[in-house]
């Protein structure tokens, strides 16, 4: 991040206030996106991008967190519901999209006369970091004037490439911030300016009431811009200071290219925490790991290898190469995932492998077992999906297909090629072996039952 005030040193010991109010616009339509699923609902690393921004928010811990939909307001707000945030977070509804300062106006009724310290911003910013945010609320602090008249602050980024963002104007250079300017209504000479708008605002409550209702559409897109408050803010003889933080954190979702620029630099940061806390992730230009994964010190990352979110691996495993853990895995420690294995809503017990070629969906698996390659847990019917489990030290042979719900017991063995049908149940320390799958037969005694077997289960592989 670059030159942001220290907030503990720019407020004394105290740590600057949480705002009172804190807005977040997420009711465009999002139509650069070209998709008809709502702009902020789109997903980064395993969740809506609009839920990176309340987590922001949240982590400030305002009095009170107004999210304002309108476009698709129906499934925004189911989203918000179903991630348990809707505990924490009102809303207003913007029916009809006629810019983010028009978003912000449905706001009035919940504002009040004096709402007090109002941090706005918007639903497509996903990356900014509460840092910035806490280094915004102090900046507000500090930006009252002589007259004890209180100020604005506002985000700022010198990026390499403007992207269409706002222009802010300066009063002079690094002085404070007299306006911001849309890029479709710039003149050449604002083109040229470097320092873009994020669209992060910390404001004075009783000033933003009263200048929100007088905002006009005068502009290239016939919308009313909330950046236009700044201008009021600044005609009226109150200061706004302009914080300038890294471009990363600035990185607005506009358009599919946008999301996937934004999910880079998340991927970055999911990967670089993991690697301080002692996960070994041998590449991790070729790694994917979705937000909200757990993952224990001294485990292995191999390349090509995609964890979805929901997953739990413990210290000392090995993942990859080219593996894909879907949501609801856990491994448990020492345990090994590998080569072109995906594994979905199931755990493998301590020190269990599955190292090549194999399918585990829905099972649940014992310590010390040893997964063959090419092995399919078929958990779906067609209509249902089954579970499956095996228990500790089982030995699964090359290429079985356990066909759910099934059974396989303690220390039991299957031999390559096994097809064990649904429900046929594998008792404890047998050997089953065959299509279908039966009994493995001690060798028959002279003149009774059926003539000896001749299959035997062959260890597939060692177990590395
Ligand atoms: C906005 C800023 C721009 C800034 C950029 C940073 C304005 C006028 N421009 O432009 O200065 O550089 O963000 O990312 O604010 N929204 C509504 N209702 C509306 C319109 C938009 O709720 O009627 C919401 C959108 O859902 C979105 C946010 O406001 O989350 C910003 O709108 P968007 O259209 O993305 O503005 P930008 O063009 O990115
Ligand atoms: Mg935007």
């Amino acid at each position: 991040m670059k030159s942001q005030p220290n907030p503990e040193a720019s407020t004394g010991a105290a740590a600057p206030t949480s705002p009172d109010i804190a807005m977040i616009l997420a009711a465009g339509q999002g139509t650069r996106m070209k998709s008809a699923w709502p702009k902020v609902l789109h997903e980064m690393c395993g969740r809506p991008m609009l839920f990176y921004a309340l987590d922001q928010i949240l982590a400030l811990e305002p009095k009170r967190v107004l999210v304002v939909v309108g476009h698709e307001a129906d499934k925004v707000r189911q989203a918000i519901a179903d991630a348990g945030y809707d505990e924490r977070v009102r809303g207003g509804v913007q029916e009809e999209q006629l810019g983010t300062g028009h978003a912000a106006l449905v706001c009035l009724p919940e504002m009040g006369e004096d709402p007090g310290c109002v941090l706005l911003t918007y639903g497509d910013m996903p990356l900014l970091s509460v840092e910035s945010l806490r280094a915004l609320l102090a900046a507000r602090e500090e930006a009252s004037d002589a007259h004890g008249r209180p100020g604005a602050a506002m985000l700022t980024a010198v990026p390499s490439d403007p992207r269409a963002y706002g222009r802010v104007l300066r009063k002079s250079e690094g002085g404070d911030v007299a306006g911001i300017v849309e890029e479709k209504d710039c003149t050449p000479e604002e083109l040229a300016i470097r320092e873009v708008n994020l669209g992060v605002y910390a404001l004075p409550g009783p000033e933003l009431v009263e200048i929100l209702p007088r905002l006009t559409p005068d502009n290239a897109q016939g919308e009313y811009y909330v950046t236009d408050v700044v201008r009021h803010l600044f005609e009226a003889g109150h200061r706004v200071v302009g914080i300038p933080v890294d471009e990363r954190e600035g990185i607005g979702v506009n358009n599919l290219a946008h999301l996937a620029e934004a999910r880079c630099e998340l991927q970055r940061r999911i990967l670089e925490e993991h690697l301080l806390a002692g996960v070994a992730i041998e590449d991790p230009d070729s790694t994917y790991i979705d937000w909200g994964v757990e993952i224990g010190a001294g485990t292995r990352i191999l390349p090509c290898t995609v964890i979805r979110s929901g997953v739990v691996i413990g210290a000392d495993c090995e993942v990859g190469p080219f593996t894909h853990l879907r949501g609801g895995t856990r491994l448990r420690d020492r345990s090994e995932v590998g080569n072109f294995t995906e594994v979905k809503k199931s755990e493998l017990g301590e020190g269990t492998k599955a190292k090549h070629l194999s399918y585990l969906g829905d099972t649940t698996i014992g310590p010390g077992s040893n997964i063959g390659a090419g092995t399919i847990f078929a958990n779906y019917d067609g209509v249902k999906k089954h579970r499956t489990t095996v228990g500790a030290r089982a030995f699964i042979g090359s290429g079985t297909i356990l066909v759910a719900p099934n059974e396989v017991g303690e220390g039991a063995t299957t031999g390559a090629g096994a097809v064990v049908t649904r429900q046929a149940g594998i008792p404890p320390g047998e050997t089953w072996i065959g299509v279908p799958a039966r009994p493995l037969r001690p060798k028959a005694r002279a003149g009774t039952g059926p003539p000896p077997e001749t299959a035997r289960p062959v260890p597939n592989e060692s177990d590395d």
